[in-house]
């Protein structure tokens, strides 16, 4: 850490324990001590010499950060706790001894590209909507949408009262009874792109995410994994 306080969410992401949103749900849990007294304040200053646990183990600054691409197969969970048992997409990679997680999340059913790291502020600069990120997904939906339909979901679409940024969308294959979407979207709600498809009336079959940004999944099976290489590792320092 530099010589300055910072915010405690920040420091926990700087140190790869998670990302800033998902440090909040550990602060608010009760699980992070400073100095020895569980802190659940949000705004709370972290300064230097400070001794920092979570889950009452010493954490500090990371040193080596790890970037991982991961094919996400059905089943498998991108929450690091689940109740019901199930595998988690970090149980898919072996031989990396550094705590990883994943930014953002796909849903149990959805397929495809998910991005591991402990690089805190690089997640946190993947996921927020001001960044404009792109996520681009493969959608097998029923039926074939129109004109009309098609024009709703690029403009943006009501969901929970708030209206979905641009999007792009266009038809790859046209089955009649169901087609083949190329869908790109720039933030990540809840489930999103299943909402938006229902909401034209052209419900999800299948999902898959194949790139975050620059990054793609290419050629890479499902339930198999790799490193970034060094391209990507240029446009995510660049980003
Ligand atoms: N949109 C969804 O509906 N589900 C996902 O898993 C990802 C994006």
């Amino acid at each position: 850490m530099k010589d300055e306080a910072m915010r405690l969410q920040k420091y926990m992401a700087m140190c790869g324990v998670a990302s800033r949103r998902a440090s909040e749900e550990l602060i608010k849990n009760g699980l992070v001590s400073v100095n020895g007294k569980t802190v659940t304040e949000m705004g709370y200053m972290v300064k230097p010499k400070d001794k920092v646990m979570v889950n009452g183990k010493n954490i500090s600054m990371e040193k080596k950060k790890i970037y991982i691409m991961v094919n996400k197969p059905i089943g498998v969970i991108t929450s690091v706790k689940d109740e019901k048992g199930r595998v988690g997409v970090t149980d898919l990679i072996d031989g990396v001894s550094e705590r990883i997680y994943p930014v953002g999340r796909l849903d149990v059913d959805t397929t495809g590209l998910v991005l591991l790291t402990n690089d805190g502020e690089l997640a946190f600069k993947l996921t927020h909507p001001s960044k404009k990120v792109y996520k681009r997904y493969i959608a097998i939906v029923e039926g074939v949408p129109n004109k009309i339909e098609l024009e709703k979901f690029r403009k943006g679409i009501k969901i929970d009262g708030k209206v979905t940024a641009k999007a792009n969308v266009k038809i790859l294959k046209n089955f009649g009874d169901d087609s083949i979407l190329d869908i790109e979207i720039y933030e990540g709600r809840n489930r999103q792109v299943k909402r938006m498809c229902e909401a034209i009336n052209h419900p999800v079959k299948k999902l898959k995410r194949i790139a975050f940004g620059e990054l793609e999944l290419g050629g890479l099976d499902t339930g198999n994994w790799r490193y970034l290489n060094d391209e990507e590792m240029e446009y995510i320092k660049s980003l």
